[in-house]
């Protein structure tokens, strides 16, 4: 028998976004603090076992078919292809990707593939050397690049590049990043920066906006409106001068689309979170370590989507910001 995870919406998920670590070898300034987080204890996360199980009920159980494995970093987990191949064996037919920042990817792309994974989005908001380590704060541009080329190569395309931009820092580079995206090949995204960071620093007036990342492209390129639907995708997709490459942006915060959600997350210590933003989390964890039936962690599941709220509420009065940063949650 197969449950749906539907919501009171009308939404159902069916694409399961799985964060394998809160760690992550980056420190991004709008992300975490230079010395990094709290980590996780490692009793708290998931083994890999336990993590597969709970993936193959949901895709047995609960109609999953989509799998995103994020982090923090999730290149740093140890056993990842291992996982990969499990979570393949699970199912011949589930999207499998992954959202990553490319750093030793170079090294993993032909065993990622040859494991199940079907494609890569990498995170990177430049592509000069001294923004790039201004950024991340450390000095990895090229292990970056590197790691794109090889994901391309291993055949885990089409390959997405996600960028957040930042006023003053990088948000001037739009255009050169688009250019440089195309002339490779990969599918671009700007991303509104959500209010998510460890610091909780964010300040509505200092994202960039939807508005403001068109008008640094249309100095340099025509957009016009991809032609296919968006479907449930957060992306909104444009023809950069009459396609057919296309540039993404998802506008998370000035135009939401939550009313399309499909998804719900998987933190590493075994959370089920119905939206990135929810207020409580299911403990799957203590369910499995409690010796509770397949059937009840499904039914458990489908309560916890079920509560789902109709949207992020960045704009309400009152909008408290969740207690995990993203690297805890998964982006
Ligand atoms: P594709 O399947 O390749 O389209 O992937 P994706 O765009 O769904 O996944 P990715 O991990 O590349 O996500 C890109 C960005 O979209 C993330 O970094 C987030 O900023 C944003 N995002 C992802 N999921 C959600 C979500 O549920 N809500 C909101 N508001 N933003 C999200
Ligand atoms: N808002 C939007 N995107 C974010 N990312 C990290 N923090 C935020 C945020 N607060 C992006 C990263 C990466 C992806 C995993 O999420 O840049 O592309
Ligand atoms: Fe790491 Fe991603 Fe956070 Fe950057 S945004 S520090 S790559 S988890």
């Amino acid at each position: 028998e197969v449950l749906r995870l539907g919501d009171r919406y009308g939404r159902v998920a069916t694409d399961l976004r799985v964060s394998l670590t809160d760690k992550c070898n980056l420190r991004c300034t709008y992300c975490m603090p230079a010395e990094g987080l709290d980590w996780m204890p490692d009793e708290q996360q998931l083994t890999d076992d336990e993590l597969v199980r709970l993936i193959r009920i949901g895709v047995e159980r609960l109609g999953i078919e989509e799998i995103r494995f994020t982090g923090g970093e999730p290149l740093v987990r140890r056993g990842l292809v291992d996982i990969v191949r499990q979570v393949r064996e699970v199912s011949a037919d589930v999207d499998l990707s992954m959202t990553t920042n490319a750093l030793g990817l170079a090294r993993a792309a032909q065993a990622l593939a040859d494991a199940g994974l079907n494609r890569v989005n990498v995170s990177l908001d430049t592509v000069r050397a001294d923004t790039f380590a201004a950024i991340t704060r450390r000095a990895r541009l090229d292990d970056v690049v590197a790691g794109l080329a090889a994901a391309e190569a291993a055949g885990l395309g089409p390959v997405k590049v996600n960028a957040v931009l930042m006023r003053g820092v990088n948000d001037d580079q739009a255009p050169e990043l688009l250019r440089w995206c195309l002339d490779r090949g990969y599918e671009l995204r700007f991303i509104e920066q959500m209010p998510l960071d460890a610091q909780h620093g964010w300040q509505r007036d200092d994202m960039v906006t939807a508005d403001e990342i068109f008008a640094h492209l249309a100095t340099e390129f025509e957009l016009s409106p991809a032609v296919e639907p968006r479907g449930s995708a957060p992306a909104e997709r444009f023809l950069v001068d009459g396609g057919p490459a296309t540039v993404g942006v998802i506008a998370s915060v000035t135009r939401p689309f939550c009313g399309d959600c499909d998804r719900v997350r998987l933190t590493a210590d075994g959370q089920v979170r119905n939206c990135l933003f929810a207020r409580d989390e299911s403990d799957l964890r203590a369910a499995l370590r409690g010796g509770v039936s397949d059937a009840e962690i499904a039914e458990r599941w489908v309560t916890a989507v079920a509560g789902k709220l109709a949207g992020h509420g960045i704009d309400d009065p009152g909008f408290l910001q969740p207690d995990r940063p993203m690297s805890a949650i998964g982006g």
